[in-house]
């Protein structure tokens, strides 16, 4: 079939594609190809498996302009969790506009979409009466602390609403992704990125708050194949299949380190603290897997150790932004006074 992936172009969109035309999919891109994410926008359109249109999801008239398609994999969003606390009109415009038009495109011919949400709708991650942790599942109520989570919140209530008995309808909700391809120049988005630019400097990784942060890092390979999955089992209910997608395992930010310092073609390296807070930021997350399995839906297969190695060995001789971009964004965040003590 002929499936349009929005945001096709990108880091998720990239492995999505290409498991997709290795199963005899036919793949169209639907990007904007956004300077932020892309450093070099030919090598993605050339890396991408069809033809990438060059177009934004939040232009009504841009969907009427698209070729026909089979069935749609939303994944074009603004993703700086940061950033979303102040360039909230460019979140919500993009994130939860572009969500409506890519429902209401889909379910116009009655085609089945997926699209992409985020545990950023569960904000801070619950704890039971005892005080432990709890893993975050897909009936938890959305309270989400970032304006992003925000904007993911209303895209999926957006996505309910206009395909309702309208066209089949998948959410996924995944945890922090981390793999090849993913932005080496982008400072508003994924730690680890941060972490190879300063291993590749010698400098120590820097971790914002004491590194007892945890969050559930899943290999994108495994949520491509989530989304394959899918895609060939739609839920032909009127109502979307909502389904988190992580590993299940709590990391904590040291630990993190502690892999990427491991993994690292350099060497050793130390881990300095930085007594900082971010608006937006949160303590713990983690998936509860339990509907994925009461589904039958490929649980994910690799470490989060694995995909750390991957993606650092991997991308060590990549276009790495310098070190500082990313303290720049942290002097940014703190200019507009989104900074505090962890
Ligand atoms: N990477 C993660 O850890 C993660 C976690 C949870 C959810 N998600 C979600 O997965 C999806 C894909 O994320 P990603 O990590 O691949 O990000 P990415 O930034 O690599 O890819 C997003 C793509 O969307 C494009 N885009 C942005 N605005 C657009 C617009 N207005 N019109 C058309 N294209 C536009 C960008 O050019 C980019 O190619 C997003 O919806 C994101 O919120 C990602």
């Amino acid at each position: 079939m002929r499936v349009l992936i929005t945001g096709g172009a990108g880091f998720i969109g990239q492995h999505v594609a290409s498991q997709l035309a290795s199963r005899g999919h036919e793949t169209v891109a639907m990007d904007l190809l956004l300077p932020q994410v892309h450093s070099d926008p030919e090598g993605a359109v050339r890396r991408f498996p069809g033809e990438v249109i060059r177009a934004d999801v939040a232009d009504e008239q841009a969907w009427e302009e698209l070729p026909s398609f089979d069935a749609l994999i939303h994944l074009a969003a603004e993703t700086g969790t940061a950033q979303s606390m102040y360039e909230r009109g460019r979140y919500e415009r993009v994130n939860v506009g572009g969500s409506r038009l890519a429902a209401r495109a889909a379910a116009g011919t009655g085609v089945p979409v997926i699209s992409l949400s985020s545990r950023a709708v569960y904000g801070e991650g619950l704890r039971d009466e005892d005080g432990a942790l709890r893993a975050s599942h897909e009936d938890d109520p959305h309270r989400p602390v970032s304006f992003y989570g925000e904007t993911k919140s209303q895209a999926e209530a957006a996505l309910i609403e206009e395909s309702e008995g309208k066209s089949p309808a998948a959410i996924i909700r995944p945890q922090n992704v981390i793999g090849l391809g993913q932005a080496l120049r982008n400072p508003y988005t994924g730690v680890l990125a941060a972490f190879l630019a300063r291993l590749r400097e010698g400098r120590p990784l820097s971790i914002y708050g004491d590194g007892s942060q945890t969050r559930d890092f899943v290999h994108v390979a495994d949520l491509a194949e989530l989304i394959v999955w899918n895609l060939e089992h739609m839920p032909q209910t009127s109502q979307p299949r909502i389904l988190n997608c992580g590993t299940g395992v709590r990391t904590s930010l040291t630990k993190l380190a502690e892999y990427a310092a491991a993994a690292s073609p350099a060497g050793a390296s130390v881990i300095e603290y930085v007594d900082v807070h971010r608006a937006g930021d949160i303590e713990h997350a983690c998936a509860d897997l339990g509907r994925l399995r009461a589904v039958g839906a490929p649980l994910p297969s690799r470490t989060t150790a694995d995909a750390v190695t991957d993606f650092i060995v991997g991308s060590w001789q990549g276009d790495v932004a310098p070190s500082r971009v990313w303290d720049d964004a942290l002097d940014e965040l703190s200019s507009r006074g989104l900074v505090g003590e962890s």
